[in-house]
């Protein structure tokens, strides 16, 4: 992939033991890791232990302490997201609401596609839930949503969703993230720096 193509993250926001979010996430890394057009990068929050935020001063100030700079550091990177999130009873979890409010410029300005997943209904009221809290970090949500309906079994032996939809959308969700991604990098360097989210 092309050194200068817009570097994604996907997020994966569940921390359980025996999280199925594993799969889910490995899942739309490798459709997105086999497009040229940009780089993706799985992420964990596991990796990422923060403590439920205890900081101070408002994110907004930017006055990290040392656990959170580097998360600060990885995000502010970053030209895009994709969070996959789990639904906990109708909601996405707090260990994913913890990881977005430690920061806020970091966020700001970036495509952001949501990747859903539950028992039965796709996750689809934590990924509406989720979109909420990333419009007012100024993250621009795109349209096209996955849910992935955990029940018998998702993906086969070979890694594709058994509903084959569910491939049709992935594509066409990663289509519009990588869209938006390019067309608002060159755009966030246009903001000046005393503007409210530069
Ligand atoms: C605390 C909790 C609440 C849950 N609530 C819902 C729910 O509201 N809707 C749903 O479809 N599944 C619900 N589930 C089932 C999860 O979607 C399922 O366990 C899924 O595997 C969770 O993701 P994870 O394994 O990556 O943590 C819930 C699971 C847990 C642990």
């Amino acid at each position: 992939v092309n050194e200068t193509a817009p570097k994604m993250l996907i997020v994966l926001g569940s921390t359980r033991q025996n999280r199925q979010g594993e799969a889910v996430a490995r899942w739309i890394s490798e459709r997105a890791n086999a497009r040229a057009d940009a780089r993706f990068e799985l992420i964990d929050l596991r990796d990422w232990p923060l403590p439920f935020l205890q900081n101070p001063t408002p994110p907004a100030l930017r006055r990290y302490d040392d656990t959170t700079q580097p998360w600060a550091d990885k995000i502010g990177a970053a030209d895009g997201f994709v969070f996959v999130t789990p639904e906990y009873n109708h909601g996405y979890p707090a260990v994913l609401k913890n990881a977005l409010d430690h920061l806020y410029r970091e966020w700001g300005y970036k495509p952001a596609a949501v990747v859903s997943y539950g028992v039965a209904g796709g996750g689809v009221r934590a990924g509406e839930q989720l979109r909420q809290v990333l419009i007012e970090l100024r993250m621009v949500p795109v349209r096209d949503q996955v849910g992935v309906s955990l029940i018998g079994q998702a993906f086969d032996e070979r890694g594709r969703a058994r509903d084959e939809r569910l491939e049709r959308m992935a594509l066409t969700m990663l289509d519009e993230l990588v869209w938006w991604a390019a067309t608002l990098r060159p755009a966030r360097l246009l903001r000046s720096a005393s503007s409210p989210a530069a």
